[in-house]
């Protein structure tokens, strides 16, 4: 089963590329939410993680409006400490408590591509377990309580990027880019 991070991630269109870790850059968050809103993105997120499990820690579950969780046509894995979270979960929630616990889940559920969808606590613990990472780079500066954990370019091959400039819609300009581990 491949593991992989998926996330939108902060980058100051100064910054060189590919993107170092400094003020601005690699920030995801902030009081318990997004710091942007990218329709395009949402859109990118669900046609990718779609028919599959979903790992997530606690903050980030409660931090999606009640309307739209657990994430419709996905497997969604909560992980706490908390050992009463969601007593009675719907049949789409798996409550674990241990990152382990939410991998060996996804695989007796014969999972193909398990997805760790945050937030930063997660991101931190799993980057080191997975295999390729679908970023979405958001070219701007952003003031953030909440990090992806720094990429280390020399370890990952990008295998795929588009680049996407302001719109009517969308406030910064932003690139999906996917990345393998260089094994
Ligand atoms: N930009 C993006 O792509 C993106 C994606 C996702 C989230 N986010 C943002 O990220 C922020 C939330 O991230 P966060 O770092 O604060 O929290 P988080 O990673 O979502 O959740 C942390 C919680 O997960 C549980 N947890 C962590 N490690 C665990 C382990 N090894 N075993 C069992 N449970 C474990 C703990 O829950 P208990 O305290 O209940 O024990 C912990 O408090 C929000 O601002 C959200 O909007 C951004």
């Amino acid at each position: 089963m491949q593991i992989s991070l998926i996330a939108a991630v902060s980058s100051m269109p100064s910054s060189s590329w590919p993107p170092q870790k400094q003020d601005g850059n690699y920030v995801i968050g902030k009081n318990n939410q997004l710091v942007w809103r990218l329709p395009a993105d949402m859109k990118y997120f669900r046609e990718i993680t779609e028919g599959h499990h979903v790992l997530m820690g606690r903050k980030n579950f409660l931090s999606i409006p009640q309307k739209f969780r657990p994430l419709v046509n996905r497997t969604n894995i909560i992980a706490t400490h908390n050992k009463d979270f969601l007593k009675s979960p719907d049949q789409s929630c798996k409550v674990v408590h241990s990152i382990e616990e939410g991998i060996s889940f996804s695989k007796q559920n014969n999972e193909t591509e398990l997805f760790i969808i945050g937030g930063g606590e997660i991101y931190s613990q799993t980057i080191n377990l997975a295999t390729k990472l679908y970023i979405t780079w958001v070219h701007s500066a952003f003031g953030g309580d909440t990090f992806f954990p720094e990429i280390n370019f020399l370890l990952w091959k990008e295998i795929f990027r588009q680049d996407f400039q302001v719109d009517e819609k969308h406030n910064f300009a932003y690139s999906f880019c996917v990345y393998e581990k260089i094994l």
